[in-house]
This record gives structure tokens, sequence and C-alpha cells, in this order.
């Protein structure tokens, strides 16, 4: 894990142990990651609806506005991350055939799972402008993010 990475996950454990509400929070954590990481282009949370347990609703994020606002499991590539129930990589979307586009600008994007006693509670969106932008690095880093945040979703 690298130093940036690193600094991140404490200003996060930080902004947990704030007193603000759960999207107050979901927020400013999106805006962080927009903010400091240089090929993060749009990063946002897609909660579980709690009354299907098969949709996925769109929560806080930062970026511009999105017309998929309730994605179903399976549909997407959050969909078909909830329905794996794990983290799903696409280094480039134009060739990713379920894939539900949000800007012509997007070229990859990586969708994290978070689980809450062991079902998935929601997920971490990052779109990417850049071509072949993630590593393993970022995995590893978004998979502790999420393990963090499962303690408010
Ligand atoms: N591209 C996603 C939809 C959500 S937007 O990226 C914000 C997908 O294929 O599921």
């Amino acid at each position: 894990m690298n130093s940036l990475f690193a600094s991140l996950l404490q200003k996060i454990e930080k902004l947990l142990l704030s007193h603000s509400s759960k999207n107050e929070t979901l927020a400013a954590i999106c805006t962080l990651l927009k903010k400091q990481i240089p090929h993060y282009d749009w990063v946002g949370f897609y909660l579980v609806d709690e009354k299907t347990s098969r949709e996925l609703v769109l929560g806080p994020f930062a970026g511009k506005p999105t017309e998929h606002t309730r994605i179903p499991f399976g549909k997407g590539i959050c969909g078909q991350a909830a329905e794996r129930k794990e983290t799903f990589i696409v280094q480039d979307v134009a060739h990713e055939t379920n894939y539900l586009s949000c800007s012509p600008d997007v070229k990859a994007e990586i969708v994290v799972p978070i689980f809450k006693a062991g079902a998935i509670a929601g997920e971490l969106d990052i779109d990417s402008h850049r071509s072949s932008p993630f590593t393993e690095t970022d995995r590893e880093f978004l998979e502790k993010v999420c393990a963090m945040i499962a303690v408010i979703v």
C-alpha cells in the first residue's frame, strides 16, 4: 500500500468516527477519494434496496449526476458485482457488453461490494476517464475502505 492510500485510510477512519450522518460521511468519503486520486473521476455508493434485496439504489456520490439511480442485480457492472458478490474491475468498458454508460468519457470502472454480516449491503463504484488505470493496489485499498464502511451502512 503506498503512502497516499495509507494516509487516505487514516482520513476515512476519522470521517467514520465523526458524528455526521451516514449520508454525510459517505459523501465526504466520495469527495475525498475523487479529489485525492487522479484516476478516480466519479466516485459513488449504491446501497441495496432493503425492501427487495435485488436492486441497487444510488446513494451519495462525487462527480456528474447519473441517470442510473436504480440498478437491478445482474445488470451493468454494478449489478454483476452485486450478483457475484465480488470486486469487478473493467479496464476497458468498450469491451464489456453488460454495461450501463453514464458518460462517453468513462473508459474504465471498478466496483467493490460492501458486506454486512456476510450479506451484500452496498457497493463503492468508481469510474475513470483513463484506460486500464486500476491496479491490485487500488483493489486492496478499496476493499479495505469498504470493510471499514460496513460499520455504518
Ligand atoms: N456503469 C455502471 C452504472 C453506474 S455509473 O457508472 C455511475 C454499470 O455499468 O453498472
